[in-house]
C-alpha cells in the first residue's frame, strides 16, 4: 500500500489524472473503473485538460463506472451515468461503445443484469486501474457497511449516511433513490491496480480505519488493505488522523528511488 500526501485538493486532482494519464500512455486500450461524487470533478477537469492539451488520448480506452442509482433515468441529473457524461465524456474522446454504466432504469431480473455487467468486466480483460472515492461511513462504490469483502455487483440498499449525504443533490419534495446498482468489493479487488482518493476532514475517520484499522466489512475501504497494488491519494485534512504519517513519506521516498514505476 501507498499513501501519498499532499496539502490540498488541487495537488491531488493534478496528481490523480497523472496516475491516469501516465496509465493511458503506458497502456492505450487501458481499461478503466471511473468513480463519481465531488472528490472525482477536479480529476476529471484536470484530464480533459490533459486530453486538449494533446497529452492523453482515450480513443482506445474501456470504460466501467462503478455504479448507478437504481430508479433514476440516465437523463436525470443526478444519475452518475449524467455526472460522467457532464464533466468527462463530452468533453473527451472515449468512444460510446467503450462506455459502460449500469443501467439504473431496469426492473427486475436483477441478478442477471448485475452478473451481465461483471461479464462485460471479464470480457474487457478485467479493470486495470479502478479510481475510487469514499464515503463518511467507509464505503466504496456502494458497499455500505456490513457489505461482504467477497461481493460482485448487485443491487445494494443504501445506508442512512449515504441518503443523507446525497439528499441535497435532489430537489425538495423529490424522493431520492434508497438503492443503487454497484459493483462489489470482490469486484474492486480484481482491479490490477487501485487508486483512492479523499479530500476533506469529514474522511479523516473512514480513511485512518481503512489503512490502519482491521480489515472489516463494517469498513469496507478496509478490504483495500488485501490488495497488493493500492495508492492512498490523501489531501492534508483527509490524513489528519493517520498515525504513521512519516513512516508513509518515507516510504513514497524510497519508493521514488528504488521502484519508480510503482508511481506511474
Ligand atoms: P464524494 O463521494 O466524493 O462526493 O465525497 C465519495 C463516495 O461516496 O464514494
Amino acid at each position: 500500500m501507498l499513501v501519498i500526501l499532499k496539502r490540498g485538493s488541487g495537488e491531488i486532482d493534478e496528481q490523480a489524472a497523472q496516475i491516469l494519464a501516465g496509465a493511458i500512455k503506458k497502456k492505450p486500450a487501458l481499461t478503466l473503473g471511473l468513480a463519481t461524487g465531488g472528490t472525482m470533478v477536479g480529476v476529471y477537469e484536470n484530464l480533459v485538460r490533459l486530453h486538449k492539451t494533446g497529452s492523453v488520448d482515450f480513443s482506445q480506452v474501456v470504460t466501467f463506472n462503478l455504479y448507478e442509482y437504481l430508479g433514476l433515468p440516465a437523463s436525470h441529473p443526478q444519475s452518475f451515468r449524467h455526472f460522467t457524461q457532464k464533466h468527462f465524456f463530452r468533453h473527451v474522446n472515449v468512444q460510446p461503445g467503450n462506455i459502460h454504466i449500469p443501467d439504473g432504469s431496469i426492473r427486475g431480473n436483477y441478478e442477471q443484469y448485475c452478473e451481465s455487467y461483471e461479464q462485460a468486466i471479464c470480457a474487457a480483460g478485467g479493470i486495470d486501474l479502478q479510481l475510487l472515492g469514499i464515503g463518511r461511513n467507509g464505503h466504496i462504490g456502494f458497499n455500505e457497511p456490513t457489505s461482504s469483502l467477497a461481493s460482485r455487483t448487485r443491487l445494494k440498499v443504501l445506508s442512512r449516511e449515504t441518503l443523507d449525504d446525497n439528499a441535497k443533490f435532489f430537489g425538495t419534495g423529490e424522493e431520492a433513490p434508497q438503492c443503487a446498482i454497484t459493483m462489489g468489493i470482490g469486484t474492486i479487488l480484481k482491479a490490477r491496480k487501485i487508486l483512492l482518493l479523499a479530500t476533506g476532514a469529514s474522511k479523516a475517520a473512514a480513511i485512518v480505519k481503512s489503512i490502519e484499522g482491521p480489515v472489516t466489512s463494517a469498513v469496507s475501504a478496509s478490504a483495500l488493505q488485501l490488495h497488493p497494488d493500492v495508492t492512498f491519494l490523501l489531501d492534508a485534512p483527509a490524513a489528519s488522523r493517520l498515525t504513521q504519517r512519516e513512516y508513509y513519506e518515507r516510504v513514497l521516498k524510497m519508493t521514488a528511488l528504488l521502484t519508480p514505476d510503482r508511481l506511474s
